[in-house]
């Protein structure tokens, strides 16, 4: 048996267990990693796609890619642009599997070239509340994700508003709701989460993925309950 083994085997298995600091051991020097949500979430506040600020929590890239490239969605509606790097994002992943394009709806329009150019991309800046849902006649496979001012009023509005288009086997993707977590629930009174306990009280065609929302341990995503899966 090596020192490291000998080290590992005295330190009590709790330690290694989901949301317990990870001791790792380099011959005589400790380090650990403690994943911290407030410092995640600065550092998402600061990420960028292709140089273009795309505000998401790491997980949810690495889950939106996994649903992208299963479900293969011809229309992706995401409200709240921003400056548009999420809208790029979801453009190169539609890009990469050949189907699909992105309606991104804000409220001012972005002006950074990259997004503004892509050809998948198609912008809307009336909000949520303005874009006329004749945009998406035609489109089968519907995805929406709800991105924008994540107050419970703007939530609610937009769930009610879009859930009807998602198709059976798709999305609806409610972000955010870790606000709760960071102490900002009243400022958004109540905000995304309560948005979402509001809906699926009364809409039975949904129901919370948990398999989504708990891929990298209980709600380890900013978009907490809010990976919804449209059933029927
Ligand atoms: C969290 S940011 C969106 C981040 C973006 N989805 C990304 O991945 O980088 C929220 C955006 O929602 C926009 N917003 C606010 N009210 C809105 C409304 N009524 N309709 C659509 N977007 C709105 C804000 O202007 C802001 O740009």
């Amino acid at each position: 048996m090596n020192l490291i083994t000998i080290i590992k085997k005295s330190i009590p298995k709790s330690l290694f267990e989901p949301g317990k600091r990870i001791f790792h051991f380099f011959s005589d020097k400790k380090i650990y990693t403690n994943f911290n949500v407030r410092t995640i979430y600065m550092g998402h506040q600061k990420t960028t796609y292709r140089g273009i600020k795309a505000i998401k929590c790491p997980f949810d890239y690495v889950i939106y890619q996994m649903i992208i490239s299963e479900l293969k969605p011809d229309l992706v509606i995401e409200i709240g642009t921003h400056s548009g790097g999420g809208a790029l994002y979801l453009a190169d992943l539609l890009t990469v599997i050949g189907n699909g394009v992105v309606h991104t709806i804000d409220i001012a329009p972005i002006s950074d070239n990259l997004p503004a150019s892509h050809p998948r991309i198609k912008f809307f800046t009336k909000g949520w509340e303005g874009y006329d849902l004749k945009e998406t006649e035609g489109f089968c496979k519907i995805l929406v994700i709800e991105d924008g001012a994540h107050t419970y009023e703007h939530s609610i509005g937009a769930i009610k508003k879009f859930s009807p288009l998602v198709s059976v086997g798709s999305y609806l993707i409610v972000e955010d709701g870790i606000l709760d977590e960071l102490g900002m629930k009243k400022s958004y009174n109540g905000g995304p989460v309560r948005a979402i306990e509001e809906f699926l009280k009364i809409n039975k065609d949904f129901v919370i993925d948990r398999e989504r929302c708990d891929f990298f341990g209980k709600n380890a995503t900013f978009n907490v309950n809010g990976y919804l899966k449209r059933i029927k």
